[in-house]
C-alpha cells in the first residue's frame, strides 16, 4: 500500500481522483486536506467530507487548509466546476466534521508520526504545502516526493502560458519547486491528452451507485475538449499506481510569479541556464489507451465500498 497525504480543491476532477484513491486497495490515504481553488475552502472541505461519507470512509481525517493564496487575491473556477464545486449529484448527508487541526499542523503531525517518508499528492494550488515547507523545514526529509497536478511546458489553460493550479498561487509554487523535495509534475502536457470520451462517461453511469455519481458529476464538468473531458487530477493517482504509463523528463523548472506570464512553469529544456540542477520530473507524454482502460477498471472497485 502507498501511504499518502492528499491535498485537494474539489472540484470535479479532484472528486473523481479522490473516488479512485478511496476505493483502490493499493492506496492508503492517511490525511485529506483542503485548499481554496476551484471553489472556496469551506466548499472544498465540505466536498471532501461528502466523498468520504459517500464511500463510507469517515475514519480518514479531513483538515481544512488555506482560504486564500499566499500573496494574490483568491479567484475561483466555479465557471468550470459549478457553485458547489461538485454539482450534478445529490450526495448523502455528511456525517462527520473536519478535524480541529488546520491542514498545515495536521500534515506536520502526520509526517512526524510516520516511520517512512511520505508522498504528498496535491491537486489544487500549492498554498498548504508551501506553508508546510516554510513552517516545518525540519520535516522536509520526511517527504519522499510531491506528486503535483499542475504546470505545463506546452501552453496554459488560464492564460497562454499558465495552468490553473500554479496560476492560482504562483508564490506557493515557487516555494515548492525550490524546496529540494523531489517533484513529479503532472501537468497539462499529459492531462489534456488523458481525455475520458463522452461515450465512456455515459457508459459508466450504469455501473452501480458510484458509477452513477461519477457520471453525473463528470457530465456537469465544464472542462471539455474535442472528444471528451480531461481528467487532470486523476493523473496524479494514475501516475502513483502506473508510472509506466507516463514518459517523464528531468528538468529544472522555474515559476514565473508576476507579470503577464505569472503562473508559467519554465523548464530548462536546453540545459542552458540551470547549471546542471534538476528539481522536477516532468510528465511529458502518456499512453492514453492504457489510461482509459485503467480508468474504466476502477469503477467496479468503487461499488464495493
Ligand atoms: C486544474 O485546475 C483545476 O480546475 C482542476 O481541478 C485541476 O486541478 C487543471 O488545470
Ligand atoms: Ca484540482
Amino acid at each position: 500500500m502507498i501511504p499518502i497525504i492528499l491535498d485537494m480543491d474539489p472540484g470535479i476532477d479532484d472528486a473523481v481522483a479522490l473516488s479512485i484513491a478511496l476505493s483502490n486497495p493499493s492506496i492508503d490515504i492517511k490525511l485529506l486536506t483542503s485548499v481554496a481553488g476551484n471553489v472556496s475552502v469551506d466548499k472544498t472541505t465540505n466536498n471532501l467530507l461528502k466523498l468520504t461519507t459517500f464511500f463510507h470512509q469517515t475514519q480518514i481525517p479531513v483538515a481544512k487548509g488555506a482560504a486564500a493564496p499566499l500573496k494574490k487575491d483568491f479567484s475561483d473556477a466555479a465557471y468550470i466546476h459549478g457553485e458547489s464545486g461538485m454539482p450534478g449529484y445529490d450526495f448523502p448527508q455528511v456525517t462527520k466534521e473536519a478535524i480541529k487541526l488546520d491542514a498545515i499542523t495536521a500534515m506536520a503531525e502526520e509526517l512526524e508520526a510516520s516511520i517512512v517518508p511520505m508522498t504528498i499528492v496535491a491537486t489544487g494550488s500549492y498554498t498548504n504545502i508551501a506553508m508546510l515547507i516554510q513552517k516545518y523545514p525540519s520535516l522536509l526529509h520526511k517527504i519522499e516526493k510531491f506528486v503535483l497536478m499542475g504546470g505545463s511546458l506546452s501552453g496554459g489553460n488560464v492564460s497562454s502560458v499558465a495552468e490553473f493550479n500554479v496560476f492560482t498561487d504562483p508564490d506557493a509554487a515557487d516555494i515548492v519547486f525550490k524546496s529540494g523535495v523531489p517533484i513529479v509534475m503532472v501537468g497539462l502536457d499529459v492531462t489534456l491528452k488523458a481525455l475520458l470520451p463522452f461515450e465512456t462517461i455515459d457508459a459508466i453511469g450504469s455501473q452501480g451507485e458510484a458509477g452513477e455519481m461519477l457520471q453525473k458529476v463528470m457530465t456537469a464538468y465544464g472542462d471539455t475538449a474535442e472528444g471528451g473531458k480531461p481528467m487532470h487530477d486523476v493523473n496524479t493517482i494514475c501516475y502513483l499506481l502506473n508510472p509506466e504509463f507516463y514518459t517523464v523528463k528531468d528538468y529544472w523548472v522555474d515559476i514565473i510569479v508576476s507579470g503577464p506570464a505569472a503562473g508559467a512553469t519554465i523548464a530548462d529544456t536546453q540545459n542552458r541556464w540551470s547549471e546542471g540542477r534538476l528539481n522536477a520530473q516532468v510528465a511529458v507524454d502518456i499512453d492514453t489507451t492504457a489510461f482509459e482502460k485503467w480508468f474504466v477498471e476502477q469503477v467496479p472497485k468503487m461499488n464495493q465500498y
